[in-house]
């Protein structure tokens, strides 16, 4: 619980709590493993979520881990960070083992770089997919294709449908971070017979914008929710976090100007992605993650 203390290497290490840190500390910590996050990056997710960080005893924040409910079966972790100074001392092991705690009874999913990857195997995470960062400077926009279909801007009134689709892929229906999401967000929908049959949001975080999520049945109807965004950030550094390396859908995030900066690896600890995913043929499938940390 914060306040708890533990001695790593030379060091006495206590526990505090994410929501108290100071912004431009957590941000110096992310700086630190090179990763792009903002200060409002930060902020975002400890609106949606909670987590610890480890201080040294002049309050320096060393590590840090979050985690976040997406629903009452299901959670995320992510930005588990340690200062590259205090790496291999087990403050990493130590904060996760905090949030299972808190976790207890939940199934879990999260997105693991290399580094990380025994830390969370230890704990009992299965490996499950690959993640593809692809990222870039966006030189090109895909022509306007027809679609079948109405394709339109999304508004607040669109949120419930959102979200249904959305869990229908995710396997949960994540009220909380799609709600915000819509807050930061500019968002495309299309829609059959009046019914969101896909849709794509897109908001600012780290270099750029990120586009995610991408919820879609078919790689045309993905297409064609992401293309207005690309076309919105040509001549700017764009991100898309995707478990597709070949596809139509890919090949297209390729043929705008993005690549593969990074592979991560999705990890489950109790049901797996697949005990979650729907078996009918024509079900939504999550095309681009919202983050890394949020799945
Ligand atoms: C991944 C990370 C958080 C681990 O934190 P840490 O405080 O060093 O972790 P711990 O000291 O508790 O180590 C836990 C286990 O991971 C291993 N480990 C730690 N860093 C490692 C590395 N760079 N490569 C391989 N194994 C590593 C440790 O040896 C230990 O395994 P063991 O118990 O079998 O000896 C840290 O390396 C980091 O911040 N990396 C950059 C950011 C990142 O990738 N975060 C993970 C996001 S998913």
């Amino acid at each position: 619980m914060p306040g708890e203390r533990v001695q790593i290497d030379a060091f006495a290490m206590q526990i505090g709590n994410v929501a108290d840190a100071e912004l431009e500390a957590l941000h110096a910590l992310s700086i630190s493993v090179g990763w792009p996050h903002r200060g409002a990056d930060w902020q975002f997710l400890r609106e949606v979520g909670k987590g610890v960080v480890a201080t040294d005893d002049i309050g320096r924040i060393m590590s840090s881990a979050m985690w976040f409910r997406q629903s009452p079966e299901l959670a995320t972790i992510g930005m588990v960070i340690t200062s590259p100074r205090l790496q291999t001392q087990g403050s990493g092991l130590w904060l996760m083992e905090y949030a299972l705690k808190d976790l207890e009874g939940v199934d879990l999913r999260l997105n693991a770089t290399r580094a990380a990857q025994r830390l969370y195997h230890s704990l009992g995470f299965k490996p499950e997919k690959t993640v593809y960062q692809c990222q870039g400077i966006v030189t090109h926009s895909p022509a306007g294709e027809t679609v079948w279909g109405d394709l339109r801007a999304l508004t607040d009134s669109d949120l419930d449908a959102a979200i249904a689709l959305d869990g229908a892929a995710f396997g949960a229906a994540r009220a909380g971070t799609i709600g915000k999401l819509f807050q930061h967000s500019r968002g495309y929908g299309l829609f059959r017979d009046g019914r969101l049959v896909a849709f794509g949001l897109c908001r600012r975080f780290g270099r750029g914008h990120v586009v995610g999520p991408i919820v879609a049945a078919t790689d045309e109807d993905a297409i064609a929710v992401l293309s207005p965004h690309i076309r919105e950030h040509e001549g700017g550094f764009l991100r898309l976090d995707t478990h597709f390396e070949t596809s139509d859908f890919a090949a297209i995030v390729m043929r705008c100007g993005l690549s593969v900066f990074d592979t991560v690896l999705t990890m489950s600890l109790g049901r797996t992605l697949m005990d979650f995913s729907s078996e009918e043929a024509d079900a939504p499938v999550t095309y681009a993650l919202v983050s890394q940390t949020l799945g």
